[in-house]
């Protein structure tokens, strides 16, 4: 599986429940990533979305430990062994953990590749990406061309690979 995310220098992700930064060409590049595909999120992050709706188009898997929490056109999971299971028959290279930290963090492990945008700025934040230049087996693959927001800040996507998978 793979993970996509945004981050600030700082490895920050999020703040109050929420992205910090509204990039569009970003969002453009995560739906690009994602579609037709499988992601997997928290149920922060899946709260986090626009009228609370699962994104189109693609298999949304809502991890959370209340076994009572549905939603209309997501799966929900109750454990990280039963999204396992759940995915194991997927090409791996189809199935996204889209955040957030929790997931981020529990997930690691078990990526193969990471899309990571890092924006070239720093953001009041309360959540964060593990930082993977200080994890011995995660290595940089491949760096996109560098964009800018609207604003001017450059913002850039790196791939990384887990050597130890
Ligand atoms: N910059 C980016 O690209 C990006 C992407 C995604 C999210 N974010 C940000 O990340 C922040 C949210 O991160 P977060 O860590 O607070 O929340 P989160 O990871 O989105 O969701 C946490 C919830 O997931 C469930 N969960 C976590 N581990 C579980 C497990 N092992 N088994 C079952 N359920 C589990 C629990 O739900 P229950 O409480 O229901 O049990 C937990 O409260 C937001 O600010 C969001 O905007 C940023």
């Amino acid at each position: 599986m793979n993970m996509i995310v945004a981050v600030d220098k700082n490895w920050g992700i999020g703040a109050k429940n929420n992205m910090p930064w509204y990039i569009p060409e970003d969002m453009k590049f995560f739906k690009n990533m994602t579609i037709n595909k499988t992601v997997v999120m928290g149920r922060i992050t899946f709260l986090s979305f626009p009228k609370q709706l699962p994104l189109k188009n693609r298999h949304n898997i809502i991890l959370t430990r209340d076994e009572n929490f549905k939603v209309n056109g997501a799966t929900t999971v109750n454990g990280v062994l039963t999204l396992i299971e759940l995915v194991k028959e997927l090409p791996s290279e189809d199935v996204f953990i889209i955040g957030g930290q929790s997931i981020y963090q529990t997930f690691e492990k078990y990526c193969k590749k990471a899309y990571i945008t890092k924006i070239d700025n720093t953001y009041k934040v309360d959540t964060y990406f593990p930082n993977l230049d200080l994890l011995d087996h995660w290595k940089i693959d491949k760096i996109h061309d560098t964009k800018f927001t609207n604003d001017g800040t450059p913002f850039t996507v790196y791939e990384y690979i887990n050597t130890q998978i």
